[in-house]
Order: structure tokens, then sequence, then C-alpha cells
């Protein structure tokens, strides 16, 4: 499809994100995008405790905030932690996501913002409860998953926080996730689990979620002084086939102290060596996402990352393969061919 002079546009550049040209050409703004497209879902998982699975999602969550990005945290832990670390007080909220996975609120009721940038589906105690409550429903792993369907396309990342067990909600982490992130500490014996949560991995791939990936395990709490957090990353990818995610994150008095000003470490200790690598995953995530959607398309948000929104090469690729060549380097729209998906996307974008 050609492409034409934006001043073919009624309303120009600045008009409405989805718009319909004087020749009959349907036009998406660049960042109309990011209106359309649901989230990546990453569940941050290991039944082991202490590891620094709500520490990392407070992290990576800023970080990716600080890119630019929209991100959901999801506080999926009975101890609330999680929300508590981002500057709210779990005994104080009234609405949470238990009321969510049980189907009495709409998760866009129990949103909260948080000082760091995302936004937050808050836990609190009341969570415990539900486990037993889900586990005589149908379809009970799949309530999370339902529910960010109702508010994902507002997201670029949304974040899991599961809790340190192998149970419901942590399988409805999994169901809901396009991946997971395996936190491990850098010491011994940390491996023993993994197997096991890699066994889960493999139940909810093959029952709830076929397309569910293993992004990798991420080393936290390492201590760079010695050989033997080194070792213990050499036996794990040794013993499983999983990628081990660079850099690891050092251990490091810093993200002890965060939690207490319901800040992360992104604010509290800005350049601090955990915050740098902190941003550096968050990084790679925008960067893999980007270079993921170029060809596949299936789940890319080429407009979510602010640099490569104006008419970046990947725009529309998912909508009407092949993509078109690159528009000019300043042309803020480009057009699509009107096809179901699209429609789609106009009536959701309309009903904004
Ligand atoms: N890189 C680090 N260096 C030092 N302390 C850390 C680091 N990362 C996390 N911590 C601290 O370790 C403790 C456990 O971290 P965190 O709560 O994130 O783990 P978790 O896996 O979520 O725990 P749980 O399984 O109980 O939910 C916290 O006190 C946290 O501040
Ligand atoms: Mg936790």
């Amino acid at each position: 499809m050609p492409f034409h002079d934006s001043s073919d546009i009624e309303g120009g550049v600045s008009g409405p994100p989805v718009m319909l040209s004087r020749r009959g050409v349907l036009w998406f703004r660049a960042d109309a995008w990011r209106l359309i497209c649901m989230a990546r879902v990453f569940a941050v998982a290991n039944q082991k405790g202490g590891v620094a699975k709500t520490t990392s999602v407070a992290s990576l969550g800023a970080a990716l905030s600080e890119l630019g990005c929209r991100v959901l945290l999801v506080d999926l832990d009975p101890q609330a932690c999680l929300t508590f670390s981002l500057g709210l007080d779990p005994d104080a909220i009234e609405l949470s996501v238990h009321d969510v996975l049980l189907g009495r609120l709409s998760p866009g009721l129990v949103l909260r913002g948080t000082e760091d940038g995302p936004d937050l589906l808050p836990a609190t105690i009341e969570l415990a409860g539900c486990e037993a409550v889900l586990l005589s429903r149908t379809g009970r792993e799949h309530a999370l998953r339902l529910a960010l369907a109702e508010i994902g396309d507002s997201y670029d990342f949304v974040l899991i926080d599961c809790p340190p067990s192998l149970g419901i909600l942590t399988i409805n982490g999994l169901t809901a996730a396009d991946e997971v992130i395996i936190p491990l500490q850098c010491e011994t014996l940390s491996h023993r689990g993994v197997g096991q949560l890699l066994d889960t991995v493999h139940d909810v791939q093959r029952l709830t979620n076929a397309d569910l990936r293993v992004r990798g395990v991420l080393p936290t709490l390492f201590d760079a002084r010695t050989a033997h957090g080194r070792a213990v990353l050499v036996d794990i990818s040794a013993r499983y086939v999983v990628t081990v995610l660079q850099p690891p994150i050092a251990r490091s008095v810093r993200f002890a102290e965060a939690p207490g000003s319901g800040r992360s470490i992104l604010t509290t200790a800005r350049r601090s060596r955990g915050a740098e690598a902190y941003r550096s995953h968050a990084r790679a995530l925008v960067e893999a996402e980007s270079a993921a959607g170029a060809p596949q398309g299936a789940r890319s948000r080429p407009g979510a990352h602010g640099r490569q929104e104006e008419g970046g090469p990947d725009a529309g690729a998912r909508v009407s393969p092949p993509a078109p060549p690159a528009p000019p380097a300043r042309s803020p729209a480009r057009p699509l061919a009107v096809t179901p998906v699209v429609a789609t996307a106009v009536s959701q974008v309309a009903s904004r």
C-alpha cells in the first residue's frame, strides 16, 4: 500500500489516533499503536522464599517506567510486601487483587498509582483466603488472566510478583504470563526447587498456557567478591537448560533500605550498581520486545517505547503483513489495510 502525505489526513498529525483520510485510507497515528496492543506479561516466580522476587518486580517496574513504558505490577502474594514496599499500607486498603480474582470487582476499580511510576494491583492478607475459595471454582487457574484481559491493552508491561509457593496463586500468575523470570539467590542449594518450578511451568504449558516461555534465571544477591556465587550460576546453567540473565544483581544493603521509604532502589539509590543492573534488564526487555515484534508481530508494541514510535519500521507489521516500506523519517502516521483486526482495534480506540 502506498504511503500518503499526512496532509491527506483530516485533522492533521495531532488529530485522533485513528483517522480516515479523504481518499478513504485508514491511518493510525504512530503512537496509536500503544492503545491497541496487549501488554507483555511476566511472572516473577520461585517457590523459594527471600530470593528477591518482590525486589525484582518493584525495581524492574520502576526501570521500565523510567524508559517511558506503561507498567502494571500485580501483587499476588498475601504477604503484600510489594504493596507495602511501594508505599501503600496493606492494612488500610479496602479493594485489592483478592476482589479481582474472585470476580467481584473489575481490576480498573482496584488499581492504584505509585510514586515510582507503575500502577499496582495491590494485595492484602485477604488474598490468603482467596486461595481456598478459588480451589472450589471452575477455571480457577484463569482468574488473573481474565482480569488482565480487561486492562492489558492499557500497559506495555505487566509484572506479577508471585508468592513463595507453587499453589493456585502462582499457577494463576503463570497462566496469565507470556514469560516467567526466575530470581535465584547465588548461594549453595539455591538450585533446589528450580527443577520443581520448571516441572510446574511444563504442567502450565500443557494444561493452561501453552505459550508460556521461561525468560531465564535472574541471579540475585550476588556477591562478586566470591567465586562461590559464580560457581552456583555455572552449576544452574549446566543442570537445567535455562538462560542465565545478565548482569547478576549484586548484594547491597541499599535494597533492604528502599522499601521503608515506599520507593524502589531506582529512586532511593539512583546511581547504585543495583539500580543500574535493573535498568540494564529493563532495557533488555524493551529491546527484546521490539526485536521480536518485527517479524512475528504477534504481541509487538513498537510504539510503546518512545524512541521507536514515529513511523518506525515495525508499525503495522502485524495487522497488514508483509510490512510496508518505512515511511519518510518525519512521517507521523502510516496507512494500514482495513482487516478484522484493525476493525476491532478501531472500535477499542473509539470506546476510549
Ligand atoms: N540484591 C540484594 N541485596 C541485598 N538485599 C536484597 C537484595 N535483593 C533483595 N534483598 C532483600 O532481601 C529480602 C528478600 O527480598 P524479597 O522480599 O524481594 O524476596 P522475595 O523472593 O520476594 O521473598 P518472598 O519469597 O518472601 O516473597 C528483602 O529484605 C530485600 O530487601
Ligand atoms: Mg516477595
